[in-house]
């Protein structure tokens, strides 16, 4: 399964695939690898468009180590502006961490540029990619990121795995943040220093979630045999669909940048005709299945000074009748509120 992971992203090897249990401990890994190399006077970035198990650890690390914690401003329509991001790059950055896609509007972020940037300073770059593996062919080498973390179950695999992948020299130099069986090749006496087992053992402390690796191995042979260029560009018609549908209705206001032609099938919008989770209730009564409130993004929330989303999520599952049916289910819904 490891090889299929590394054909499936194209990692140079192997051992640059770490099995974890999701996004979350992927990140959690490489965070706590940099607490005893981080100092003071360096910096870490993020932006207001993380999901907090991007955010989090990064914040966490910063109140251990007293480094810098640098947030990337959002405006007020949720977009990342590249210049923004870019400037707050500099020679003592220890680490930038982004998401590929935004998991609230499904932005695409300019990743090559801000790699390309970042390298200029050294900084290594991490992507999250929980929600842009679902919908891209990633290319790690191509790209060129430095770490790229997602979860099985986002590709339609078990829940409880999920994947880093470091390069091989960064994983060499990264400190090992769990520890237990399995991740050492030499324990030694009172304080003598352990060595640690090579990549990717070294990351892989205790059992792994065995079953679920296999899994997530079938979802990939599952989907390599998908007409998966046929697929992506049924996705691209939905993402067209969804942000025209959205448009029209006049009461809601679509998070993000909703003119941009490469957008994700993902979009959430806010209202003042009522709570997003009055919208989801209603939306749930007719079949139809939203995701409604922070959504793990209040560094977003706040930007935006809103006290919820309501975010519409496709699969290459769905088809454009079924929003055609949302649109018009929705629109009975706002209508509902602005009659009470
Ligand atoms: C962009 C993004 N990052 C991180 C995560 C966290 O993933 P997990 O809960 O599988 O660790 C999610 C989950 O929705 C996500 O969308």
């Amino acid at each position: 399964v490891r090889d299929q992971i590394r054909q499936y992203i194209n990692a140079q090897n192997s051992e640059e695939i770490v099995f974890t249990s999701g996004t979350t401990d992927s990140i959690n890994i490489v965070a706590s690898g940099y607490l005893e190399s981080v100092s003071e006077n360096e910096n870490i970035v993020v932006s207001e468009l993380e999901h907090h198990s991007n955010y989090l650890p990064w914040k966490r690390l910063s109140s251990i180590t007293d480094c810098e914690l640098r947030i990337a401003r959002c405006n007020e329509q949720g977009i990342l502006d590249e210049s923004t991001l870019l400037s707050h790059i500099d020679k003592n950055t220890k680490i930038i961490a982004i998401t590929g896609a935004s998991n609230v509007s499904g932005d695409l972020q300019p990743l090559e540029n801000v790699i390309t940037y970042a390298h200029s300073f050294n900084c290594p770059v991490l992507i999250d990619a929980a929600q842009l593996i679902v919908h891209q062919n990633i290319d790690v080498q191509k790209l060129d990121c430095d770490y790229l973390v997602f979860s099985s179950h986002k590709l339609g695999g078990p829940t409880g795995c999920g994947i880093l992948y470091g390069k091989t020299r960064c994983l060499q130099e990264l400190s090992p943040g769990k520890f237990g069986g399995g991740m050492i090749q030499q324990l030694n006496s009172g304080k003598t220093k352990d060595v640690w087992a090579p990549i990717p053992n070294k990351f892989e402390a205790g059992t792994l979630p065995l079953t679920e690796v296999i899994g997530l191995g079938a979802t990939l042979e599952y989907l390599n045999n998908l007409d998966m260029i046929g697929l992506r560009q049924h996705e691209a018609d939905l993402a067209n669909c969804l942000l025209e549908g959205l448009g029209k209705l006049e009461e809601l206001h679509v998070v993000g940048n909703n003119l941009n032609s490469q957008h994700l099938p993902i979009a959430s919008f806010t209202t003042e005709v009522c709570s997003s989770y009055d919208i989801g209730l209603l939306l749930a009564a007719n079949n139809i299945a939203v995701r409604t409130g922070s959504l793990c993004a209040q560094p977003l929330i706040n930007r935006i000074k809103t006290d919820g989303f309501t975010r519409i999520s496709l699969g290459f599952y769905n088809t454009e009748q079924e929003l055609k049916t949302l649109f018009s289910t929705l629109e009975k819904v706002l209508l509902k509120f602005r009659r009470a």
